[in-house]
């Protein structure tokens, strides 16, 4: 099977497209041929070398967590009656490929009320847009502001805060970002790159930060008021935040770590929550782009240079 690979960590250009054995369902496993499979920026971060890959895996190494396809075959301990079921699933690694082996328990049959693309956008930045606003628990009246809300995960939350009550400041880098994230319902966008884009936006209640760095103090800043938080649940920019006593004094806003890690068994009950809204039209995920496999470094360059839009997809 074809699969794309990095045999040393760096720019796009070290993902390739190589000839590798096709992998053995084990135990408990299902064969999955691969319809697509989703991009998320956290690949793009540790092909690059910003953060540490989490799982400490020799290279070369196939990126890639979730995948949408069909059951080819079965491992021992699964019923061949699974074989041909349209699946929707998640891996630890390696579903940038034809064929991956998924465990049978993080492999549910595709919703049928939902498109191969819109179930890989559920899949993992769906159920975090979920847990994230469960953590937050935002209550009507409130403003939000809520980081890269052009991207996969910040589109969702975008949604699901102003369907949640909340008065919604989407903060993303360029225009298209921004247009989409008034498109779905945001009441003020800003650009977080600009100088002074602070004073444009006015106290809130929570933020969802995502960035880190500077664009994290900043957003700390607007804070305001009894219950304040700041829900952290990544860093896009690859600098952690750093908010000192003496910023955290006198604002005083609660700094809340979310992951879906912490959270492993609830992480497919978020993933059908945000499903079944969708499936009601409540949500709308956004699909970016779908390119093929072949471009899995084109797909990273976007995230890169800034211009990813929601979800992006490679397709086999
Ligand atoms: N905590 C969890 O459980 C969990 C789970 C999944 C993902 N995550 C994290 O959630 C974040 C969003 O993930 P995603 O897959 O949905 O990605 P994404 O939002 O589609 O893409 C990354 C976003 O980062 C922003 N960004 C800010 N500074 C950047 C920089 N220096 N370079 C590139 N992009 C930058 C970009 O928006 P602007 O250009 O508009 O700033 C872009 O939209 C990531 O940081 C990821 O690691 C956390």
């Amino acid at each position: 099977m074809r699969a794309v690979r990095y045999h040393e960590y760096g720019s796009p250009e070290v993902l390739r497209v190589e000839e590798v054995a096709d992998p053995t369902p084990g135990e408990n496993e299902l064969l999955v041929r691969t319809a697509a499979t989703g991009v998320n920026y956290f690949e793009v971060q540790v092909r690059g070398g910003v953060v540490p890959d989490p799982l400490g895996l020799p290279l070369p190494h196939t990126p890639g967590i979730e995948v949408v396809g069909t059951v080819a075959a079965v491992g021992s301990g699964v019923g061949t009656d699974r074989i041909g079921q349209r699946v929707v699933g998640t891996v630890t690694h390696g579903s940038y490929a034809e064929l991956v082996a998924v465990p049978a328990a993080a492999a549910a049959p595709l919703d049928h009320r939902l498109d191969e693309h819109r179930a890989l956008a559920l899949l993992g930045q769906g159920a975090t847009a979920v847990g994230l606003i469960r953590t937050a628990d935002i209550g009507p009246g409130e403003t939000v502001l809520v980081e890269a809300a052009g991207g996969g995960i910040g589109s969702l939350l975008v949604q699901l805060a102003k369907r949640a009550g909340a008065r919604v400041v989407a903060g993303a880098s360029g225009s298209a970002k921004r247009q989409l994230a008034a498109d779905l319902g945001a009441d003020v966008t800003v650009d977080y790159t600009r100088p002074g884009w602070t004073e444009e936006v006015g106290p809130v209640s929570v933020v969802f930060e995502t960035v880190g760095g500077q664009t994290a103090r900043e957003a700390y800043s607007l804070l305001t008021g009894p219950g304040a938080r700041m829900v952290i649940f990544g860093s896009a920019s690859g600098l952690p935040v750093e908010i000192g006593s003496e910023q955290l004094l006198p604002v005083g806003a609660t700094l809340i770590p979310f992951s879906l890690g912490y959270r492993p068994r609830q992480w497919p009950e978020f993933t059908r929550h945000a499903e079944e809204l969708t499936a009601r039209g409540e949500i709308t995920p956004v699909i970016g782009s779908v390119l093929p496999l072949t471009e899995a470094a084109t797909a990273h360059r976007a995230f890169e240079s800034r211009t990813a839009i929601g979800k992006t997809i490679l397709t086999t």
